[in-house]
């Protein structure tokens, strides 16, 4: 190379020198946080989430990537929708109540994320259309998604507010313009980009679908097996946790949080929605897939243990007057409830694991 070359590239690398700074840090940012093809659904999950028709798109995953573990969506910066929504309890957390922004304590135990991206429909006919939280006032994954950045008591930011703090910064711009065609922050776009990272949590090839359809005779021990028979008949647990993914996706009274001296229920559930007294005390059936990885149990948190929800059970759940006819003592063994637990714990699966990234734009 002669040595006018050399100078001219030297002069053009300088020429460059900032714009190619900007460039490296954008480049960490980004093989921190890729563009990852969307992947298929696990084992077992399949048709679960093909039947949902809605499909993620990969930037839009990304950005909902950064958004989930970014804790500038908070009013006070310290709370991330993963503060509660933890990656390593199935996207759950391990305390009974939620707790936000300043310890606001809310009212109720922050459910798993997995496995939202479908549902299970039995009556077609019938079908009152996708719900989410435990009461089901949302009726979409990205009308629910943006509901926490507001709530007092979750990360207090008034959608307004958060716009605006986003807006204000420039390194997000680049990939809102690459998911949306413009830089602008909506509430919309946020939504978007939150809901189907959500949507691409999917957990699914557990023992249970190993044994059960992938014919691995020893994927399940004789335990489970057992207990997946209690399930489905002497137990009656598949007339609510029905499907793929173990829950009918209704309402139902079991008696948690019934109060007997007061004769009250400390919430009173779908019924503060649907405004229909016979949904007095009823809660979503939740998703049993992951469920021994996220103790504790029920709307309230108010079981520790999977054993003592089906010892709960097996007395017919707790006697109020809105109970759900479906229940009713089970006269199951003890033997008979460790098969049902070996059950619960083979529905541990996997394609949804993650972690927070490192870097964020700034
Ligand atoms: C302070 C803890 C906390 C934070 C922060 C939080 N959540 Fe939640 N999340 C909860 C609780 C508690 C519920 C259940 C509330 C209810 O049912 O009334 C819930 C419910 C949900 C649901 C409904 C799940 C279902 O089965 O219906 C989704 C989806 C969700 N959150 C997503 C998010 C996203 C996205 C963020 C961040 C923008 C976030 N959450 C931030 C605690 C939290
Ligand atoms: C009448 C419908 C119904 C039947 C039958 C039923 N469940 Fe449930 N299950 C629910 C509802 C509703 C909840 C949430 C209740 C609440 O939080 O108030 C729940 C909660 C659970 C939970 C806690 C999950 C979590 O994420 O907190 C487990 C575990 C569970 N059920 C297992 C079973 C087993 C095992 C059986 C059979 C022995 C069974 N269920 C029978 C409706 C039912």
């Amino acid at each position: 190379m002669t040595t006018r070359i050399r100078a001219a590239i030297l002069v053009a690398c300088l020429a460059t020198l900032a714009g190619a700074c900007a460039d490296s840090a954008s480049a960490r940012l980004e093989a921190d946080n890729p563009i990852r093809p969307v992947a298929a659904a696990p084992f077992g999950m399949e048709g679960f989430v093909a039947s949902a028709g809605a499909t993620a798109d990969p930037a839009r995953v990304r950005l909902g990537r950064w958004l989930f573990y970014d804790t500038r969506l908070s009013a006070d910066r310290t709370v991330s929708c993963a503060t509660c929504h933890r990656p390593d309890y199935a996207f759950s957390e391990p305390t009974p109540i939620a707790i936000g922004v300043g310890g606001a304590r809310g009212k109720r135990r922050t459910p798993s994320l997995i496995n939202l991206a479908g549902r299970t429909v039995l009556t077609p006919a019938d079908d009152p259309g996708p719900m989410f939280f435990w009461d089901g006032r949302a009726t979409s994954l990205e009308a629910q998604v943006v509901m926490p950045i507001a709530d007092r008591a979750e990360m207090a930011l008034d959608h307004a507010d958060m716009v605006a703090r986003l807006a204000d910064i420039p390194g997000y711009r680049p990939y809102f313009t690459q998911t949306f065609g413009t830089a602008d922050v909506t509430t919309a776009r946020v939504a978007s980009a939150l809901a189907d990272y959500v949507r691409t949590r999917v957990s699914g090839n557990a023992p249970f679908d190993r044994g059960a359809y992938g014919g691995d005779g020893r994927a399940l021990s004789l335990s489970a097996q057992r207990g997946r028979d209690l399930f489905a008949f002497k137990g009656r647990c598949a007339l609510c946790h029905a499907g793929p993914n173990f829950s009918d996706g209704r309402f139902y009274n079991v008696g948690i949080g019934w109060n007997a001296a007061t004769q009250q229920f400390a919430d009173v559930g779908r019924m503060a929605v649907s405004h229909l007294p016979r949904d007095h005390g009823a809660f979503k059936v939740p998703g049993l897939r992951d469920v021994a990885r996220r103790p504790p149990y029920m709307h309230d948190g108010s079981i520790p243990t999977l054993r003592e929800v089906v010892n709960l059970y097996n007395r017919g759940g707790i006697p109020n007057p809105w109970l759900s006819q479906r229940l009713g003592p089970l006269g199951l063994s003890e033997t008979e409830v460790n098969d049902l637990v070996a059950f619960l714990q083979s529905l541990s699966g996997e394609g949804y694991e993650d972690r927070a990234p490192t870097l964020f734009p700034k």
